[in-house]
């Protein structure tokens, strides 16, 4: 805004990202044009545990978000006083790493005296989708599949959504980093399974389709994930040899038939001819492949964000944030760390 409180033409929004085991920074130009995206990310510490430690992430973003943040401005070639607001996500992730996060963008908000806006991380990852997509509009379908959220989302309109369904249990990330972990292919699994899934055979093992009933539009992942460890233990009782690729290749179809139908069923549902994907296993290729498939033979539209802008990073913060400085959304100092924060009821 301007000093006569009228929006300006170019809205330059500061994001910072640090809901989990990235620290993130971002400059963005109303909502769509990333100036700079920076991501540091922990995956190299974290590999040897097998996953996010989340003291350890919290320490992490300590050390490196001076530098994330002063390395999104260098690069955007922006200064402080060229910034509109500053955004950042409170929620859903681990509270230690939130904080740092919040924290900082606070400080900065207050130092700066610009407003500050507070963003739900899976909207973030939904908002990437119009980064690269200049004329995406809104209502569209997406599904989110991250690391801990598969939902089927209605994008009604900027900030507004209807959750269609979600996982009852484990989150499709977490199926992809869990079985990886049992057939051997390290932290995190979903790109380790999708490389490895390209030498399998996807019909090799029957696992289950866990559909659910027919009814609903909410995922199941957890009986999938005893299917493969049950099959990997008896494999290992009969003295078999297991080929990872063929486990990994049908494992990943299992999830990605399902992901698939679902999709479709809510498309048709909610009237809607447009299907976007979100969150990091959006950048799963398999999964980009048979919705592309299914979307040309159904005459939907679908996009999808790169997949540097699937995982997550802070320039997606910075879009979600530039339509709630657009409605005047801002956060106070009040502001705090909601690990369990919902996008819609
Ligand atoms: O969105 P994200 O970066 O973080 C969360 O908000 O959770 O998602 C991380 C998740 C991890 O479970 C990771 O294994 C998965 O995304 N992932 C993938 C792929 N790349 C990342 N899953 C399947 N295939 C991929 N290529
Ligand atoms: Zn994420």
């Amino acid at each position: 805004m301007d000093t006569k409180g009228n929006m300006k033409d170019k809205v330059l929004i500061l994001s910072i990202e640090s809901s989990c085991d990235e620290t993130a920074a971002s400059v963005v130009e109303n909502g769509r044009n990333i100036l700079s995206s920076i991501i540091s990310s922990q995956i190299e510490i974290h590999k040897e545990f097998g996953g996010v430690v989340p003291e350890v992430a919290s320490r992490k973003h300590i050390e490196n978000i001076n530098d994330v943040v002063a390395e999104a401005l260098i690069k955007a070639n922006v200064e402080p006083k060229d910034i509109d607001a500053v955004a950042v996500t409170y929620g859903p992730g681990l509270v230690g790493a939130l904080l740092v996060g919040i924290n900082f963008a606070k400080g900065l908000s207050y130092a700066w005296g610009k407003p500050l806006i507070g963003v739900n991380h899976i909207e973030g990852h939904i908002n990437a989708n119009y980064i690269e997509n200049k004329e995406l509009q809104p209502p569209f379908l997406c599904l989110v599949v991250s690391g801990g959220h598969t939902h089927l989302i209605h994008v009604k309109d900027y900030g507004e959504y209807k959750i269609l369904g979600m996982t009852r249990d484990d989150a499709a990330g977490e199926a992809f980093d869990k079985v990886a972990r049992a057939i051997g292919l390290g932290y995190p699994g979903g790109p380790l399974i999708d490389i490895a899934a390209k030498a399998g055979n996807k019909d090799a093992i029957k696992f289950p389709r866990a559909i659910i009933d027919d009814e609903t539009l909410d995922f199941s992942f957890s009986g999938l994930k005893s299917a493969v460890l049950n099959y990997l233990h008896n494999s290992q009782q009969k003295n078999e040899t297991v080929k990872t690729e063929d486990v990994a290749a049908s494992f990943q179809e299992a999830v990605v038939d399902v992901l698939v139908m679902k999709t479709i069923k809510a498309a048709r549902q909610e009237n809607l001819s447009t299907i976007a994907l979100a969150g990091g296993v959006a950048s799963n290729s398999r999964l980009r492949e048979r919705l592309q498939e299914k979307c040309l033979s159904h005459n939907y539209i679908f996009i999808k964000p790169s997949p540097i802008l699937c995982t997550d990073n802070a320039a997606m913060i910075g879009c979600a944030g530039y339509y709630k400085y657009l409605s005047k959304e801002f956060a106070d100092s009040s502001l705090n760390a909601m690990p369990n924060l919902k996008l819609a009821n």
